[in-house]
């Protein structure tokens, strides 16, 4: 099983990804966690580039960057990992580069769609958790930092938009959590819902560990 956490900078993803793969270490659940941009050597490299103040990077070379690092995870963990039957928990995946991309810098998103089938071989998240706070709420909470982080309010507000219309079109898959609620809460929304779905999609191997403990 494939699950990814969305949401703008300071939505609390962070912290709410650290809980549930403790939880699923918990039951005893096997999963691999990454996050994007990173994750492997190639991909750790080409965040240094993405997230350097002191480059000025034109929107679509961002695009292919993101993705790059994107196809490079992909082949080297994600497939390798779900082959094995592990749960694959991953930080940030192809909704960041529609919202980010496609809406935040205006490059378009159907053409980042195409180019995210592209660079992914067409692989979705079974499950996407998407952790929508307003643009304000997450000023207040972070200190707002690297390159990404420097484009302002006006483009955050841009980024959540196009996520709660990702999450309309495809709400079998993107689940929006309410993240302005207390961590504990949240947390056991993801898991409710995470469990729900196990049942629902008899994932039986996960859901004996999920009863046995
Ligand atoms: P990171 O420090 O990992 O931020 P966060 O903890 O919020 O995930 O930096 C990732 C930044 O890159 C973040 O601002 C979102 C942005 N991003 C994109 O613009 N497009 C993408 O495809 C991805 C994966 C991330």
């Amino acid at each position: 099983m494939f699950i990814s956490f969305e949401g703008i900078d300071g939505s609390g993803k962070g912290t709410q990804i650290q809980l549930f793969t403790q939880y699923l270490e918990r039951k005893g659940i096997e999963c691999v966690t990454v996050h994007e941009p990173g994750s492997t050597n190639v991909g750790e490299m080409i965040r240094q580039l993405l997230l350097n103040k002191n480059l000025k990077i034109d929107p679509k070379a961002e695009l292919f960057l993101f993705l790059a690092s994107r196809a490079q995870l992909v082949n080297e963990v994600i497939v390798p990992a779900l082959r094995k039957g592990k749960v694959v928990v991953s930080d940030r995946f192809i909704d960041s580069s529609v919202a980010y991309q496609g809406a935040g810098r205006d490059i378009g998103i159907e053409a980042v769609e195409n180019l995210n089938r592209f660079a992914t071989s067409g692989i979705k998240p079974d499950i996407t958790f998407y952790l929508d706070i307003k643009p304000e709420t997450a000023f207040i909470r972070k200190k707002l930092a690297d390159r990404m982080e420097m484009n302002g309010i006006n483009f955050l507000k841009r980024v959540r938009e196009s996520y709660l219309t990702l999450a309309s079109k495809e709400p079998n898959r993107i689940i929006i959590v309410n993240a302005e609620m207390d961590i504990q809460t949240i947390h056991a929304e993801i898991v409710k819902f995470f469990e729900e779905f196990v049942k629902q999609k008899n994932y039986w191997n996960i859901l004996e560990k999920i009863q046995s403990k």
